[in-house]
């Protein structure tokens, strides 16, 4: 499969882009485990144009994350566009735009999924940012903005006029924000159409190599994005991949695995971001690599409150000699 001059193999895995979870070290991880295709979080448009730090910030890529798309939100068409000029800057292989975020701070503003009420703009920032941009560009969206107004089939035919190199749709509307089901139905509706000849990457509560599979098989997708799963789980592209090579499922990760790779991740958060900022980030994902075990409440606790590197590594060698032969299930 192949957005633009990108090669990428056939059914392609996505790592959904995820604000405060996919920063360098999560997707370090996640390219590990066979994710074919990454996305930084989204950048705010104004924030890169009024030079905010956090923003700025988001854009530094590493040469192993390739390929790397860099995620642009906004509803300023001028800034966007500028925003889409800045981003190209920092050399990652594609620029995605955000035409699919929820959250209220976001879209009542018009922005994200905001952009869904108001398609003949989002149209015409997307031509804007392919006029102006000479890397591929790409656009993430949701199924429209509520119940009555699902309008991304024929959105879909819009936006690939504008010479957008792929699309990703959340098979959900706005309104739904994250709740109820993924509905693919739509998703497959527009890789019927046979006017559309742009990759489409489908995304929505894939989290088993099974619905990885059916995903690929009943919608006809041409790759598939997967976000929460991820979360404390990055191996799940590794156990979807084997499933759809070989049709069996891996066993579940054991524990001494997990503490490797909980060490690896530490590591390459820390030199990324520094120990204090680095281990603080790592909380989150810390803790979730040891869902389940039994007893572990008390450890759990010093796992994420340790501000010390060497306490933190020993801790985890402690998880290893108690747990090492404890069976998981995840
Ligand atoms: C914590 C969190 C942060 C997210 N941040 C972004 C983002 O920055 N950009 C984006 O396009 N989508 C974002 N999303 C949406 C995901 O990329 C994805 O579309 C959504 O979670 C549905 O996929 P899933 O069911 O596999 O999680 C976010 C989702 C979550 C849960």
């Amino acid at each position: 499969m192949k957005i633009a001059d990108i090669q990428l193999r056939e059914k392609p895995l996505f790592l959904a882009p995820m604000e405060d979870v996919t920063d360098a070290s999560f997707r370090y991880v996640c390219k590990k485990f066979g994710a074919d295709m990454m996305y930084t979080e989204f950048v705010s448009s104004d924030g890169l144009i009024r030079d905010a730090r956090k923003s700025l910030e988001k854009l530094v890529i590493y040469e192993y994350e390739r390929p790397i798309g860099i995620q642009i939100y906004g509803h300023i068409p001028e800034a966007m566009t500028e925003a889409a000029k800045m981003a190209e800057a920092a050399k990652p292989d594609l620029i995605d735009i955000n035409f699919g975020c929820p959250v209220n701070k976001i879209a009542k503003r018009g922005a994200g999924s905001g952009m869904m009420r108001e398609p003949d703009k989002m149209v015409a920032i997307t031509e804007s940012i392919v006029k102006n941009v000479s890397l591929p560009v790409t656009v993430k969206t949701r199924l429209g903005w509520d119940e009555d107004s699902k309008i991304i089939v024929e959105l879909a035919e819009r936006l690939q006029d504008t010479g957008i190199s792929a699309l990703t749709v959340h098979g959900r509307t706005r309104a739904q924000m994250y709740k109820g089901e993924a509905d693919w139905t739509l998703i497959g509706k527009i890789k019927e159409n046979p006017r559309m000849r742009i990759p489409i990457i489908g995304n929505g509560d894939i989290a088993s190599p099974e619905q990885a599979k059916e995903a690929f098989d009943r919608f006809g997708v041409d790759g598939i994005m997967i976000g929460r799963a991820t979360f404390g789980h990055p191996w799940i592209f590794r156990e979807i991949r084997h499933y759809l090579d070989t049709g069996e499922k891996l066993p579940p990760m054991d524990v001494p695995e997990r503490v490797r790779l909980a060490k690896e991740h530490l590591a390459k958060s820390i030199e990324i971001k520094g120990e204090r900022v680095g281990i603080l980030e790592m909380r989150r994902h810390l803790s979730c690599y040891f869902k389940g075990l039994p007893d572990f409440k008390e450890t759990r606790l010093k796992l994420v409150t340790s501000l010390s590197p060497d306490e933190i590594y020993s801790i985890l060698d402690y998880i290893e000699e108690r747990w090492g032969d404890t069976e998981t299930t995840l």
